[in-house]
């Protein structure tokens, strides 16, 4: 039987390499050459990483760079762009260097290069992934266009806890929504033709499991059962690799005791072997140095590790120039795994057509009309206004009334650099509109009072942490003046808009938070502000979910803006005053308090479920188990209802499909768009299967009035996970299937997979 198989594969295999299309013939031929040509250093320089400029986020910095090219130990660098400057990389190469080999030229391309977009997570509350696909692809055409080959996004590490800062860099808490957004963002950078001049490659991170480091502490340590990871933290990272992306990063955890960086099951036998990855891995900042650091060896130790697990390319640590040649003399490591890495670098530069030209078609000329464009500048906006969530409003309280006096109150009015948020990648905050800008450019002549209320932040440990030059605007008057200043405002105005939140840098990478409420000073504000009477809006400009319980309880209206990108203080305006009406909806749960953390919405139903009828169920005693936000939650300035869920058949078949549909209304009067959502509940498993389970979603846009059927296909795939032999199955069984504008739906139907 074996044989049979053997067989057949190999017969397969030569009809499909006599069906490959020639370039790969004529790469392949190419890099045998090329690699005939080099020596074992200049093979283990292509390994090598380093960071050109600045943005130093590790332990270590690159040094001598330049030198380091000429000499030929360089495959590739990062943190550096414009056309000029790659241009006279790619020359000093072409000029000085034995081989000519073009340099691979990175850099952290997050959400935006120069024109930003809202971050990652702003983004996803959008579940619009067509957008997000057109995102991507116009920020590989300005990114190439400023002389860029290679992005570290997307980052599709699933994470359930909002202390740590990175969440702002991730879709949220989701696998199918993590998918779904990954895919898209991997097709919008590479187009499946990095050929095309205006593609980019991707680079799928942290792989693996980053997001899950325990208490939400930046770096910290994992340990996760298969189970776990299979269903719900690997389904994002798999999906981006069989979308194409080109490069993979490892992430600073370790799994299963052994860092991601030197884990030969993680890098090999699961990302080659079962999912199929013929693309480069490299490895994060520093990540092969650190592992010294998790105590697995010496620096000869961790390279050896390292190399043999299955990293390619060596992010800044430098360990595999200076380790690698002793250790393939000693037999340590074979010849052949640096080739076999250094051919994939080959390969990528092949692929990215810097063989043909070093310079990938870069001028000044092409910079100045791909750069900020008016259609990106447009799509800047249009994911902003997408992203943004209503979360509470009470007595309509929005959207606002122009011609009545409204007090701005709060230190992110004005401020420039918040609004781009973390990670900016080339973004310039200076030259964007702030929420106060842009209502004086829409409502020249209009009376709005303006108070700065509070510093943006004030706690010492916090100020320290954070960077205080960079437009995070210092104002060293006491904070009862400030805040009795704000409360004279707010006296003279009919109501008052609070613009609170984070600092840009309190979010993002070694950004992580103990607690994750408003800061005293800006709650302190609030409370005074509370006391006036006025109606109050608050208007959220931060990267991660917050604990807003008191804010829930005692402000009329909650709009959740995210760091929303340069586009962002037009889109708030024009949301607070109903130009646009809110659609977006979170993808990550918000808790009451922090001590409900993790919590999510695709939880298993434990022995005990939550019953308010006995103690001994599992909750807490001082606090209820919901949450202040479910996932999936987002309100909008209409309203939306939906008829019970309709089955095409009570029984689905193990080839079949049946559909479940809704009728959707928009029964309020503004026309709106509504994130209809699909979630299936596995009543009976193997073994234990969470509560829900998101499977399918809409964005679907309604005139006042105006009904619509909305359909989703259900067929055994989506039913599948992996059992506890990590078979990928659907078992037979009751279902339940539930259709509604949050995870919190009880709107629901059963069927029966036979
Ligand atoms: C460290 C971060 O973890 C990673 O996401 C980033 O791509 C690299 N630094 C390069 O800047």
């Amino acid at each position: 039987m074996k044989k049979t198989l053997l067989i057949l594969s190999a017969i397969i295999c030569i009809a499909a390499c006599a069906d490959k299309p020639s370039h790969e013939t004529e790469m392949n031929k190419f890099v045998d050459n090329l690699m005939s040509q080099m020596t074992l250093e200049e093979k283990i320089g292509q390994l090598n990483l380093l960071s050109m400029w600045f943005d130093v986020t590790g332990p270590r910095m690159s040094k001598d760079v330049e030198q380091k090219v000429k000499d030929g130990l360089v495959g590739g660098v990062f943190n550096f762009w414009t056309p000029n400057a790659v241009r006279k990389l790619q020359d000093m190469i072409l000029t000085q260097t034995r081989l000519k080999i073009p340099l691979l030229v990175g850099y952290d391309v997050i959400h935006g290069h120069r024109t930003i977009y809202p971050i990652p997570l702003g983004l996803a509350s959008t579940w619009d992934t067509e957008m997000i696909e057109r995102i991507a692809s116009a920020v590989a055409d300005e990114a190439s266009a400023d002389g860029l080959h290679w992005t570290f996004s997307p980052m599709v590490d699933l994470a359930r806890d909002p202390r740590w800062g990175r969440v702002s860099e991730g879709a949220g808490e989701d696998p199918y929504l993590g998918a779904e957004i990954a895919k898209a963002m991997v097709r919008g950078y590479e187009q499946g033709d990095l050929s095309k001049q205006n593609t980019i490659m991707s680079c799928v991170k942290h792989f693996a499991l980053y997001g899950a480091a325990e208490g939400g502490r930046d770096y910290n340590t994992i340990d996760m059962s298969r189970l776990r990871m299979y269903n719900e933290y690997l389904p994002p990272y798999e999906a981006a690799v069989k979308a194409g992306a080109s490069s993979v990063m490892t992430s600073f955890n370790e799994i299963d005791g052994l860092p991601a960086t030197g884990n030969q099951w993680l890098l090999t036998d699961l990302l080659r072997r079962q999912w199929g990855f013929g693309g480069f891995v490299v490895t994060d900042w520093t990540a092969i140095y650190e592992m010294e650091d998790h105590g697995v060896g010496d620096k000869a130790k961790v390279t050896e590790l390292s190399i043999n697990a299955g990293v390619d390319m060596d992010m800044v640590s430098e360990y595999m120039i200076e380790e690698l040649p002793a250790l393939v003399k000693a037999g340590r490591v074979k010849e052949a795994t640096v080739d076999a890495a250094c051919r994939r670098i080959l390969e990528a530069k092949y692929r990215l057509g810097l063989f043909a030209d070093p310079y990938r078609g870069i001028s000044e000329e092409r910079a100045k009309t791909q750069i900020k464009s008016p259609e990106k500048l447009a799509l800047s906006k249009e994911a902003a206004l997408k992203s943004i969530v209503l979360l509470k409003n009470e007595g309509q309280t929005l959207p606002l009334d122009a011609s009545k006096k409204i007090a701005f109150i709060g230190p992110l009015v004005k401020n420039q650099r918040t609004l781009l948020g973390n990670w900016a990648a080339a973004g310039d905050w200076k030259q964007i509109m702030t929420l106060w800008d842009a209502l004086e450019n829409k409502y020249a002549g209009a009376k709005f009072l303006y108070a700065q209320g509070c510093h943006l932040v004030e706690d010492k440990y916090i100020r320290r942490m954070t960077d205080q030059q960079n437009g995070n605007v210092i104002d060293d008057r006491p904070a009862q003046q400030l805040i009795d200043e704000a409360v004279r405002t707010a006296g003279q105005a009919d109501m008052v808009v609070a613009v609170l939140g984070e600092a840009y840098d309190m979010s993002g990478e070694a950004a992580s938070r103990s607690n994750i409420n408003l800061l005293d000073n800006q709650k302190n504000l609030l409370k005074a502000l509370k006391k006036t009477g006025k109606p109050i809006a608050l208007v959220l400009i931060n990267g991660r979910p917050l604990t807003l319980q008191w804010e829930h309880d005692n402000i009329d209206a909650i709009l959740e803006t995210w760091l929303p990108g340069m586009r962002g203080g037009e889109a708030i305006v024009d949301i607070l005053f109903g130009d646009a009406n809110p659609s977006g909806k979170i993808t990550m749960t918000f808790p009451r308090n922090v001590g409900q953390i993790p919590i999510y919405y695709n939880h298993k139903s434990t022995g005990r479920p939550f019953s308010n009828d006995s103690k001994f169920t599992t909750k807490y005693i001082d606090m209820e188990n919901t949450p202040l936000y479910p996932f999936g939650y987002g309100l909008s300035y209409t309203q939306f209802t939906y008829s019970g869920v309709q089955l095409s058949d009570s029984t689905l078949t193990a080839n079949g499909s049946i559909t479940a549909s809704v009728t959707l209304t928009n029964s309020g009067n503004r026309a709106g768009e509504e994130i209809v959502q699909l979630y299936v509940r596995d009543l009976v498993g193997s073994i234990t299967r969470p509560v829900k389970e998101l499977k399918g979603f809409q964005r679907v846009e309604l005139k006042p009035g105006e009904s619509k059927q909305i359909t989703f296909a259900i067929t055994p795939e989506l039913l599948k996970f992996y059992n506890s032999d990590l078979q990928w199955i659907a078992e037979p069984g009751e279902f339940l299937v539930f259709v509604g504008g949050d995870s919190n739906t009880d709107n629901k139907a059963k069927f029966t997979l036979r």
